[in-house]
């Protein structure tokens, strides 16, 4: 009699949505005749020790709008097996043969591993291993091939999209530069998403080489223009100009990014002598509940990767292509990143509108150089000092401070 038992997990970085393509594929599983067991923090659950739970109707009714996931996650440990983008490391045989003989004893029809990039090679691994697994591409960063979406990217996206529209109201009021810095570490699906939507100014993103002087022309060619505030949206991956990544580099697996959106904010003050102020975003990207965009789309991840092991299509990875969703090898998914094209669509539509990626001057900039601007900004300000100094003459007074 063939098995009626899948086993599912959640592995890497957590993000909306896991909770739901859990429930899609317990409620499936069991509309099929199938039991499901959920696998605790990633990989690691499925050897010494073995750690799961029964998961049933029960006990993922009311899950479907709940972000992290509850059979908890990891993107460190025994299963590691990426350190950079193209960077794979073999695991270990005898993990491999552990994790073989759990599947085994639990009898499981199959095996569904929800994860990015470095999770689904981990899951190719097994594959290659004989290991009957499928996979669910999971990211915020939207960056894996052969699907348009991943769930947890629209989420990100609401909440970059949030973050700038209330930065719009109090960089407008108090005239100051904002800059927003997003995830993304190898592609700039959120900062280019959130800020079209947020209506950005400037977006630098890790596929697009830019330069600060570009990014003060587009300042001050909004200046000329009355508007004596700015955001620029970047994301954590973009390369600063001739110095790269910003982030720290850890002792194994891939280097924590962030620090970019400080450095760009120093330079701007530094370069055009305004205030630029700098808000982080991190994490809270990749919490709370998801949007209804990702709801759907993780619950229908949930019942086509049960269709795939009921299907026995082991080695394949569930992807949206719209309109269907289809199977392909994870080899493939895993191969290629996914990265903005930077003559693609939205981006031609943010230059269209405006929108600065840093990599030009600002085409109806009022500056025909860089040099030219840079000697406007001083004569303002020496005209500045001046105005200063008759004010402290006229008020008889010991200075004007300037605050
Ligand atoms: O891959 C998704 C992602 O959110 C990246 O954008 C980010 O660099 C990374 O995860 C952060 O991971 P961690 O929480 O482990 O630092």
């Amino acid at each position: 009699m063939s098995s009626k038992r899948i086993g599912i997990l959640t592995s890497g970085g957590d993000c909306p949505g896991l909770n739901a393509v859990i429930r899609g594929a317990v409620k499936s599983c069991s509309q099929l005749g199938y039991d499901c067991v959920g696998f605790l923090k990633g990989y690691e659950g499925l050897y010494d020790p073995v750690q799961y739970i029964g998961l049933t109707r029960k006990n993922t009714t009311g899950i479907l709008n709940q972000g992290g996931t509850i059979l908890g996650s990891t993107n460190k440990g025994r299963f590691a097996a990426t350190v950079g983008v193209s960077d794979r490391q073999q695991i270990d045989r005898e993990l491999l043969e552990g994790v073989r003989a759990t599947v085994d004893q639990l009898g499981l029809a199959g095996l569904i591993c929800i994860g990015g990039d470095g999770s689904l090679a981990i899951a190719q691994q097994f594959h290659e291993f004989g290991i009957p697994v499928v996979g669910v591409p999971k990211t915020i960063d939207n960056d894996l091939s052969a699907t348009a979406y991943t769930f947890g990217f629209d989420s990100a996206v609401a909440c970059a999209t949030d973050a700038l529209d209330r930065l719009h109201t109090t960089a407008a009021s108090h005239e100051r530069v904002f800059v927003l810095e997003v995830m993304g570490r190898h592609a700039g699906w959120i900062a280019l998403h959130s800020g079209i939507a947020g209506g950005g100014d400037v977006i630098l993103i890790p596929e697009i080489a830019w330069s600060f002087e570009n990014v003060c022309h587009k300042i001050l060619e909004r200046e000329s223009r009355g508007k004596k505030f700015t955001l620029v949206v970047v994301a954590e991956g973009a390369e600063l100009p001739g110095a790269g990544l910003v982030g720290r580099e850890q002792q194994a697996g891939q280097a924590r990014l962030g620090g970019i959106g400080q450095i760009v904010a120093d330079e701007i003050e530094r370069r055009l002598h305004r205030e630029a102020r700098v808000v982080v975003l991190g994490h809270l990207q990749r919490g709370g509940a998801p949007t209804t965009f990702d709801r759907v789309l993780a619950t229908q991840y949930g019942a086509h990767a049960v269709r795939l092991v009921v299907e026995r299509r082991f080695g394949e990875m569930i992807c949206c292509q719209p309109p269907r969703m289809t199977g392909v090898p994870i080899r493939e998914a895993i191969d290629q990143i996914r990265r903005v094209d930077h003559d693609g669509d939205a981006v031609q539509a943010a230059r269209a509108l405006g929108i600065s990626f840093g990599d030009q001057p600002t085409e109806d900039s009022p500056f025909t150089s860089y040099q030219e601007m840079v000697h406007e900004i001083e004569s303002r300000l020496e005209s500045a000092e001046e105005a200063a100094d008759a004010a402290v003459e006229d008020a008889n007074v010991e200075a004007v401070v300037p605050v």
